[in-house]
């Protein structure tokens, strides 16, 4: 008899974003919004928002983008932020500046029935790699946007050329085993790594104008706050914090030395930067 590995279950993304996830995106929103600020600023400049625009920011979470978008279209424009994370939600509804033109829903994005060509841009930062059929959840997606309408997301490139996402785990596996292998199509973040996938998707999903622009940037881990918060980071958010679940303290001390010493050569002042590697990727809807 021959023995194989066994296949992992998929994760519940439901259950993931509402559950640890979404309490550690919550708890770190600040510490995020820092560290995500130049992938925000360059989609910015790619999704060339206009005045008077309407907007869907897909997997909005805390709503950092949301916010910067609702700004950008002014008045008489509209944004609105979709995610399945209620308390990641919770977090975006409490910060809605005033009078902003900017409203959250509670929804499956890939399914969700959205009133029909009403949105001008789709927009993420981060938040399109978790479909299970991201082929079908992109044909639904186009059926909110208008003939002509335009697509604007960021996803995550190689788990190789991501130290920001990879240089914590390799220090995890140092003390504790490693996570069941996902197969790079799986739901997560890397499931848009590969630009023939991503074309793939978009072209099924009748996009055209397809295009994937590599985007390079250190990421500030520390957002701002110093080595012990830039380990603190790497314990919680991303896969050494769930390589290290139902680990004994004394595991994630060793990896927390291990992390801090790892991180040494990237730390200056206030910050840990640490390289990323992130496409930014356009598309439009067929006028
Ligand atoms: C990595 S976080 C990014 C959050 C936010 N865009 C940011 O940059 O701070 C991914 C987000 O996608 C959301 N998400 C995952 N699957 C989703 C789906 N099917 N529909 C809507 N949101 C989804 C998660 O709840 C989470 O908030």
């Amino acid at each position: 008899m021959t023995s194989s590995s066994p296949t992992p279950a998929p994760i519940d993304q439901l259950a993931f974003w509402n559950g640890e996830a979404g309490r550690q995106w919550t708890d770190f929103q600040d510490t995020l919004d820092t560290t995500f600020a130049p992938v925000l600023q360059h989609m910015l400049e790619r999704a060339t928002v206009r005045p008077g625009e309407r907007v869907i920011d897909v997997g909005c979470g805390c709503g950092a983008y949301s916010v910067v978008l609702a700004k950008a279209v002014g008045a008489s424009g509209e944004v609105l932020g979709i995610d399945i994370s209620s308390e990641m939600l919770a977090r975006a509804r409490a910060r809605i500046p005033t009078g902003a033109p900017l409203s959250y829903l509670e929804a499956d994005a890939a399914s969700h029935r959205f009133a029909a060509g009403h949105f001008d841009v789709l927009v993420s930062r981060f938040g399109v790699m978790f479909f299970a059929d991201p082929v079908a959840a992109f044909t639904n997606l186009a059926t909110a946007l208008r003939p002509g309408g335009r697509v604007a997301f960021a996803c995550w490139r190689q788990p190789r050329d991501n130290p920001y996402f990879m240089l914590p785990l390799q220090q995890a596996y140092k003390h504790v085993p490693k996570l069941p292998e996902m197969k790079p199509d799986d739901p997560g973040p890397f499931a848009f790594a590969a630009r023939e996938r991503v074309e793939h998707i978009l072209n099924a999903a009748g996009f055209g104008a397809i295009a994937l622009e590599p985007f390079d940037t250190p990421l500030d881990l520390a957002g701002g706050q110093g080595l012990d918060h830039a380990v603190a980071v790497a314990l919680s958010i991303g896969p050494a914090g769930r390589a290290l679940e139902g680990q004994p303290p004394e595991k994630a001390a060793a990896t927390a030395q291990s992390i801090r010493e790892a991180l040494g050569p990237f730390h200056h002042g206030d910050r840990v930067d640490l390289p990323a590697a992130i496409w930014i990727v356009t598309a439009v809807k067929p006028a």
